[in-house]
């Protein structure tokens, strides 16, 4: 089998974090979401991987390069734009060629990986499987009907009135049949060339869709709350370590990642949180939920519920900073002089809670 990762798409939900960056490169619990993803495919065995690439596709190739670094060989695959997760596959035909695939959106974390998904697809003469979770508010993804005895009757991609609550989690195995679907469908109300309609061609034409519910989290990690949500999630997960500096002054308890060269000087740290490379953490609280990424300064202030990216620095802040998604090479302090005022400079479609 080989594996289909789909990374375009601009990510304008995450705004203005994803300004500069892939959405697929924010990561959780300090690792990139594109890696997580990668990682589940190459965990499940497999290790021939397309990426298909939109406008951020430099960034994409610079931090995920040739594969080497998991084993794997990784093939860029451009698409000029963002026509759609069908249009992506059909894109992909000649690197696919006729082996049966699973697609995985780059900005999708899932419990458990995808080992028993891919085991049951590939011991099958099935032509298609999707996955189905429930979630609370199906009407933001494409939804499946099923009948009594579980087989799939009918997919709608984002419903007004959802027939089920049972969502398609962005993870779907294919064989070649999906290329004669891609072409025969037409693109919907958002112009776009829906996977959804695909698997519906499929259904229609006789073709052997199943599905598998999947029991355990799972996370489309769109907006800002998603992420902080994948965040907890995947920290709650983490094997506490120790690779960095504690000063015996300090009190670092529960489940907490302390990475290469960190330095954590007369500070509180309580899991689970993971304190990135080279950031130090100064005479600080780092509470749950919490992950610094690497060169970051936290220095007298309290922090909780967080994702802060690399190279910032938040210091002396008065109040503690809680649900926050915080970009790369932010600055947070106090300003000394006089007037006191708040002075700052914000991107575009910033959102700052002041009291
Ligand atoms: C896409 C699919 C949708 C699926 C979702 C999962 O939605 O069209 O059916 O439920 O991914 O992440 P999009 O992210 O393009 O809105």
């Amino acid at each position: 089998m080989k594996g289909l990762v789909l990374s375009g798409g601009k990510g304008s939900r995450l705004y203005p974090i994803t300004y500069t960056n892939a959405k697929q490169l924010v990561p959780v619990a300090n690792k990139p979401v594109l890696f997580r993803v990668i990682e589940a495919i190459r965990d499940a065995g497999i290790t021939d991987i397309g990426v298909v690439i939109g406008d951020t596709g430099p960034q994409i190739k610079e931090a995920v390069g040739d594969g080497s670094r998991w084993g794997v060989k990784i093939t860029y695959i451009q698409q000029e734009a963002p026509l759609g997760l069908a249009h992506a596959v059909k894109i992909s035909r000649d690197y696919l060629g006729d082996e049966r695939f699973v697609m995985f959106l780059g900005d999708n974390v899932i419990e458990g990986g995808i080992v028993p998904l891919i085991r049951q697809f590939a011991e099958s003469d099935w032509n298609c499987q999707i996955v189905l979770t429930e979630v609370e508010e199906p009407q933001h993804y494409g939804v499946a009907e099923l009948d009594e005895a579980g087989r799939i009757v009918r997919l709608i991609e984002k419903p007004k009135d959802p027939p089920s609550n049972l969502a398609l989690v962005g993870i779907y195995m294919f064989d070649h049949h999906v290329f004669e679907a891609v072409e025969n469908i037409k693109p919907s109300w958002r112009g776009e060339l829906e996977i959804t309609d695909a698997i519906q061609w499929l259904i229609d034409a006789g073709y052997r869709v199943y599905p598998y519910i999947h029991r355990g989290w799972w996370i489309d990690t769109g907006k800002p709350i998603d992420m902080l949500e994948a965040n907890n999630r995947v920290l709650e997960e983490l094997e506490p370590r120790n690779e960095g500096y504690i000063s015996p002054d300090s009190e670092v308890k529960g489940r907490v990642v302390i990475e290469r060269d960190a330095q954590i000087i007369n500070s509180v740290i309580r899991g689970p949180a993971i304190i990135g490379e080279e950031t130090r953490v100064i005479n600080a609280y780092v509470g749950p939920y919490t992950s610094i990424y690497h060169h970051c300064l936290i220095e007298r202030c309290e922090i909780e519920h967080c994702i802060v990216l690399e190279h910032s620095r938040i210091v002396d802040v008065p109040i503690r900073i809680e649900d926050s998604l915080i970009g790369r090479n932010v600055e947070i302090t106090r300003s000394q002089t006089k007037p006191r005022a708040y002075k700052m400079t914000l991107g575009d479609n910033s959102k700052v809670g002041l009291l």
